[in-house]
């Protein structure tokens, strides 16, 4: 058998395939559009596996990804492709509705067609493969779609009305009720989940955990958003995976499932926390913390001020806990950047991506 993951060279999708071939033998069918933020280093490890089978592509290329659906009959498919940085969002939103509104349509249309295509029963068919009834679509999505908490609110729950306040968040919730539009109209067995903020290997630095260890380490200044205060609730990434791996085998069709990591803390404790960490493990020259490269800038605009997620009901019906607390996730992610100075230089020389330069500037 095979599954199909789209965006499975981001930072993500990437930690999935890595894990999900760790765990299995199935096939990985990979689709990636190879944006800035996709980066085939990531899956470097997996270069000589057959098991993982890479394909440039844009999850709106009907004509693509039906041929993959068909010609590899994947069990199921799992959708991590996205534009997914907020303050590029705001700044250039067409992308976002172009990826994850309209891509995440013509996915959904690609894949229904082929589903619809399948046996409605390996057992009652007496067929072996994939069939209509082991079928699953898994839509990876974001807590962001909720909107943003005060600080005494309690921590959304997946009846929690939908309030995007960012181009990328509405795009986002947007692609979220497709999906389910899709299972109510049509049938398609569906799954969505809904995650915090992820952190660890991979992550692009323009989030703000890597960008802070990069640009700490580079001696440049700490950039924090408005007063530091927001809170984000962070889960390891390795965490996230195993959940998408839960819901995807016991998820009940049909359902929407919140992860995250018990670990509410405010955008300047997590900058505290990298500056301990890279004073403990790499002390800068002079002997001086790097909390002295802090530097507070101007606000992001509609800011969201508190995510808070409330994660018993995947402990609860699938019994998935996360593994890591946040003081051991974040001593792993500074120790991966620490011992990866080539992946950090690649993006930032642009070596991993030529045009990156001419379009972005990390600062
Ligand atoms: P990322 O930006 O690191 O990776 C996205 C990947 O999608 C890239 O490899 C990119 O090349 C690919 N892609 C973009 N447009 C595409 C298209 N049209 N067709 C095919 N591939 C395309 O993002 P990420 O942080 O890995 O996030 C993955 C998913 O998880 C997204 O759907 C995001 O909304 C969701 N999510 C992310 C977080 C987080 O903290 N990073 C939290 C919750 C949910
Ligand atoms: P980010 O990693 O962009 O994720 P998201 O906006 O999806 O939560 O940002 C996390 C928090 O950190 C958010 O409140 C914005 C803040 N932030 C900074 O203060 N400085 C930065 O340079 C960045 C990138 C983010």
């Amino acid at each position: 058998m095979a599954i199909l993951v789209t965006g499975g060279a981001g930072f993500i999708g990437s930690n999935f395939v890595l894990d999900w071939l760790k765990q299995t033998d199935e096939l990985v069918l990979n689709v990636d559009q190879l944006t800035y933020a996709g980066n085939l280093e990531n899956l470097a490890e997996l270069k000589d596996d057959v098991r993982h089978y890479f394909t440039k592509g844009d999850i709106a290329d009907s004509h693509l990804i039906g041929l993959l659906l068909s010609e590899n009959r994947p069990r199921a498919v799992l959708n991590f492709a996205a534009e997914s940085h907020v303050d590029r969002s705001i700044h250039g939103p067409e992308d976002f509705i172009r990826t994850n509104v309209l891509g995440t349509f013509h996915l959904l249309e690609t894949v229904r067609n082929y589903w619809q295509n399948l046996p409605v029963s390996a057992v009652k068919e007496k067929i072996t493969g994939v069939c209509q009834e082991e079928f699953r679509f898994l839509h990876i999505s974001t807590d962001e779609v909720y909107g943003s908490l005060t600080k005494n609110e309690a921590a959304f729950t997946e009846t929690h009305r939908y309030e995007p306040n960012s181009p990328y968040s509405a795009s986002k919730a947007a692609s979220d009720h497709l999906v389910r539009a899709w299972h109510q109209t049509y049938g398609l067995p569906v799954l969505t989940t809904n995650c915090s903020n992820n952190y660890g290997p991979y992550q692009f630095p323009e989030k703000l955990i890597p960008l802070m260890i990069v640009n700490a380490l580079a001696g440049k200044p700490l950039p924090v958003y408005g007063d530091g205060q927001q809170i984000r609730d962070w889960l390891y990434v390795k965490d996230h995976c195993s959940a998408i791996r839960r819901v995807l085998e016991a998820g009940k069709i049909g359902e929407v499932y919140n992860i995250g990591g018990w670990n509410e803390k405010p955008n300047l404790d997590i900058v505290h926390a990298i500056c301990a960490l890279l004073d403990e493990f790499r002390a800068r020259p002079d002997n001086r913390s790097y909390r002295e490269q802090i530097t507070y800038v101007t606000d992001r605009p509609g800011h969201d001020r508190r995510y808070a997620i409330d994660a018993h009901k995947i402990e609860r019906e699938l019994n998935w806990k996360p593994t890591e607390t946040f003081e051991t996730g974040i001593r792993k992610t500074v120790q991966w950047y620490l011992e990866r100075p080539d992946w950090i230089s690649n993006i930032i020389s642009g070596n991993y991506r030529e045009w990156i330069k001419t379009q972005y500037t990390l600062i």
